[in-house]
């Protein structure tokens, strides 16, 4: 029977246990959004299967200048950034780990301030996020967007196809598409923010457009079995709003991914960071019929511990189980939850930014 430990071909990354680093924006890259050597050191730390995890997310890496949100997170984009991941890898590797890339766009949650010439920054829609965003100036409220050209879409879809290539270049097992948490994916699936009459807005069909046409192009390019994505149906993250009709797009997006032949899903139950249930709010969302669409490996997150993780693997509810803060402050998480250990809790005040091992490279492992 399988269980948390236990080894699963995902696609054709071959993993030892099925514990997953999540993805976690740490806003720590060097001038050009190139990652360095501490960034090196926190990825190896966390690499060695028996100890660290099976499977490591890199976090939120922007696919182009213009896909950028937040101060000093990682690009996928230069010649540098290829050559700064390449270390991040070449030490995962050498640890026995595997590691695959989140590949961002974050479309409308930007600020023009972190934009190439001060633009503005681009979604399905000239309406803007009531959120903030993290600048070189501290908090601030996002920019107001405008809505992508058909052009510009074609664009950005060849620049998700160089990002997969650089991907693959830079070492990586494959990559992770970011869908979730109200980014552009996500601005373009959700009519509650979509409001474009082309082919890219309107029927449930033309906004999964953008996410299928992004996902197919990844696959011609580096294979379907190097290749993942993460979806997040319910969360009301960065202002995104409630779809009319989550459960229906969803199913409709994950018979695209299936057909595609994707290595897996990675879906978020419920609030990303929050709760996993929302049926107070009215919002509720049937997650093992979304599973029963999609034949590759199905892997969940969202403030999942070790009783529920175990549970998770052992009834076949999920194949994958994603670790975010857990594995922030515990680098060895596989071996704690395999020992039954107490986990240590990450420092709230170090999650983004900083130049030294404060907070980042400092969790010790047991043992
Ligand atoms: C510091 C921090 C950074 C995060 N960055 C990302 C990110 O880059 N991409 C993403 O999809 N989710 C991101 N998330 C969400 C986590 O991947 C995860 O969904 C969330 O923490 C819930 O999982 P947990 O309960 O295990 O922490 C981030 C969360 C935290 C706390």
């Amino acid at each position: 029977m399988s269980n948390l430990f236990s080894p699963l071909q995902v696609g054709q990354i071959a993993l030892e246990n099925r514990v997953v680093m999540a993805p976690l924006t740490r806003n720590r890259a060097s001038a050009g959004r190139v990652p360095n050597d501490l960034m090196v050191e926190y990825y190896r730390q966390r690499a060695k299967p028996a100890t660290g995890m099976g499977l490591i997310i890199t976090e939120a890496s922007q696919i182009s200048p213009m896909g950028q949100g937040y101060l000093d997170t990682p690009g996928i984009y230069s010649p540098e950034q290829v050559a700064g991941w390449k270390k991040v890898t070449d030490a995962v590797h050498a640890e026995g780990g595997k590691i695959v890339i989140q590949l961002w766009h974050v479309g409308r949650i930007s600020h023009t301030s972190l934009l190439p010439e001060g633009a503005q920054p681009v979604s399905s829609t000239e309406k803007a996020a009531n959120t903030k965003t993290y600048t070189a100036e501290g908090f601030a409220p996002v920019s107001a967007p405008r809505a992508l050209t058909l052009p510009e879409i074609a664009e950005t879809i060849e620049d998700y196809r160089k990002a997969a290539r650089n991907a693959i270049e830079a070492g990586f097992d494959g990559v992770e598409i970011h869908a979730a948490n109200g980014y552009l994916l996500e601005q373009f699936l959700r009519d509650s923010c979509n409001d474009r009459t082309d082919a890219y807005g309107g029927s449930m069909e033309n906004r999964a457009r953008l996410t299928l046409e992004v996902a197919t192009v990844i696959v011609e390019e580096i294979g379907a079995g190097r290749t993942g994505i993460r979806l997040s149906p319910i969360t009301p993250a960065n202002d995104i709003g409630q779809d009319s009709n989550p459960q229906a797009l969803f199913e409709y997006v994950v018979k695209g991914l299936a057909r595609l032949g994707l290595a897996y899903v990675h879906v978020v139950e419920g609030a990303t960071g929050g709760p996993r249930d929302l049926s107070d709010e009215g919002i509720t969302f049937d997650f093992p019929a979304l599973k029963k669409l999609f034949p590759g490996a199905w892997m969940v997150n969202n403030g999942y511990d070790r009783a529920m993780a175990m549970d998770a693997i052992e009834t076949g509810k999920a194949d994958l189980i994603a670790f975010g803060k857990p594995a922030i402050a515990n680098p060895d998480l596989t071996y704690r939850l395999e020992k039954n250990a107490e986990l240590a809790v990450p420092d709230m005040k170090r999650l983004y930014g900083g130049s030294g091992p404060e907070g980042y490279t400092d969790y010790p492992s047991l043992g």
